[in-house]
């Protein structure tokens, strides 16, 4: 017989927005047995950030249920059983495989049909692979990419397997700098490997979209970042790329060659190549921009009953004028409340209004960048002291404000001013000013 579960509300994913929208619909007044989260994973909703820092530590790292959302946002921690008193229907370890959104229903891997009033979207990404750059044998056991629980397991069992033994990482973006710096914190050699001059740095001539983001780094900024890792025994190998893998007779992964002629020895290598949103259930049923799922400022796909959130939608950031597909935590926490208002009561909810936030911990050192990278870069402070930042200036005005090492108040100071846009004259001005621009404004 046609089995058919209906909910009024149903978020597909489960993950870093899907959690935040459970906290949300709960606080909205959602009654028990009508929502429902699916999600392939296996686990509720926890706070991934946490898989290449925290997860990643020699002594008491972190583990479930510790990191489970909202704890993230110093909310409410949402275990399974948080989610069984709110009558919240988890189904965990399952995809789902097709969805029609004209008949408003879901297609389960195990043969279960779902319909819903109301759908969430919040399908995140997954880890682009090697072999999509033309790179085969990425499937070996100590060949690890970063994702999800499962990933970061496998990571941890590899890393403990070669203890003192290289490790190598590909690809020069957050995966790959908190990755390298969380092995190094493991006593495991490392050596880093990416295309560009330096790290989370400007460069379009490697990504895997036309449009993709540029990257935030400047040089100056990588410089200090790419010393400080070189003080802790991690090697750079810029400018270059993994072109195969030498394998023993095990199938394990024993070197990597590299496209300007060297090899590496390793005993492990992580991989982190960027990733590509989850759209393909909704490819030729919903308009798709920038790689993602296209929304309005309510977080509304172009069709009526369905929102999407996180990673995966690409949505009007006010303050730029256009749109932007985020791959930032920070945006899948807001844009879920934001949707989940929006669903919950139209009337009063506006449109989400956001100011892009990303942010990194590495050994003792911690960034928060707020806005746009676009423009020209002042840079402030003292590069040696450990507290320095730039701001970006774009059409006279201030667009992206960068710090590492602040204090609370500061990084309040610098996202406050960045949302004010304020013009911006004398640019050497400015970086005399350095912090205190921010903190007078
Ligand atoms: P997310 O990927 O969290 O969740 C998607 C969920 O959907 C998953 O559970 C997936 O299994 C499920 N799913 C997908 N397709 C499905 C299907 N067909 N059926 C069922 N389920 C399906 N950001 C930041 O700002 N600061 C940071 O320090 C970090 N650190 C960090 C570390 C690591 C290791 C990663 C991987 C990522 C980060 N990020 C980050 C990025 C941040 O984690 C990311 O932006 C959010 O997780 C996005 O949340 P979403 O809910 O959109 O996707
Ligand atoms: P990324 O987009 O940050 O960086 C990808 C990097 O891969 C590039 O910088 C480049 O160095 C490299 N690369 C690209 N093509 C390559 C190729 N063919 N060969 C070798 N190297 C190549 O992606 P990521 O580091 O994989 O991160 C994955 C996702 O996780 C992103 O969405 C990121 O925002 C998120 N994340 C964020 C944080 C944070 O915000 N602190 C931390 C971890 C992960």
């Amino acid at each position: 017989a046609d089995l058919v579960r209906a909910f009024v509300y149903v978020i597909l994913g489960g993950g870093v927005a899907a959690g935040y929208a459970a906290l949300e619909f709960t606080r909205k007044g959602v009654s028990p047995g009508e929502l429902c989260i699916i999600s392939e994973e296996p686990v509720a909703p926890y706070e991934r950030p946490a898989l290449s820092k925290g997860f990643l530590l020699p002594e008491s790292p972190a583990r479930l249920p510790s990191f489970h959302t909202c704890v993230g946002a110093n909310e409410e921690r949402l275990t399974p059983k948080w989610y069984k008193e709110h009558g919240i229907e988890l189904v965990l370890g399952t995809r789902v495989k097709s969805v029609d959104v004209r008949r408003k229903k879901l297609l389960t891997a195990t043969g279960e049909t779902i319909s819903y009033k109301i759908l969430l979207i919040a399908t995140g990404a997954r880890a682009l692979k090697l072999e999509e750059f033309g790179v085969d044998g990425s499937e070996a056991e100590n060949v690890c990419y970063l994702r999800d629980l499962a990933d970061a397991n496998g990571l941890v069992n590899v890393m403990q397997s070669c203890s003192s033994g290289n490790a190598v990482v590909i690809g020069g973006g957050y995966i790959g700098m908190e990755c390298a710096a969380s092995l190094a914190i493991n006593k495991i050699n490392v050596t880093l490997v990416f295309p560009e001059v330096h790290c989370i740095c400007l460069s379009k001539s490697y990504s895997f979209f036309d449009e993709a983001v540029a990257r935030l780094f400047t040089p100056k900024i990588a410089s200090y970042y790419e010393e400080y890792y070189q003080s802790k025994g991690v090697k750079f190998v810029k400018g270059t790329v993994l072109t195969s893998f030498e394998f023993d007779s095990s199938g394990k992964v024993m070197a990597v060659n590299l496209r300007d002629g060297s090899q590496l020895p390793a005993d492990l290598v992580v991989v982190g190549i960027g990733i590509r949103p989850n759209t393909s259930l909704f490819e030729g049923q919903l308009t798709l921009e920038k790689g993602g799922i296209k929304v309005n400022g309510k977080m509304q796909t172009s069709n009526d009953s369905v929102y999407a959130v996180g990673d995966v939608a690409a949505f009007p950031v006010k303050l730029f004028g256009e749109t932007r597909r985020l791959e930032h935590v920070d945006s899948a926490r807001k844009s879920a409340k934001h949707a989940v208002a929006a669903i919950m009561e139209p009337k009063k909810s506006g449109e989400f209004d956001y100011l892009p936030f990303f942010y990194s911990r590495v050994f003792g050192l911690s960034w928060q960048f707020y806005g746009d990278n676009v423009g020209e870069a002042v840079h402030f402070g003292d590069y040696s002291s450990g507290t320095f930042g730039a701001y970006w200036i774009s059409k006279g005005h201030l667009v992206g404000s960068f710090l590492e090492g602040g204090t609370k108040e500061e990084y309040e100071a610098i996202a406050k001013a960045t949302s004010l846009k304020p013009p911006v004259e004398d640019l050497a001005e400015l970086g005399q000013q350095g912090l205190n621009f921010a903190l007078t404004i």
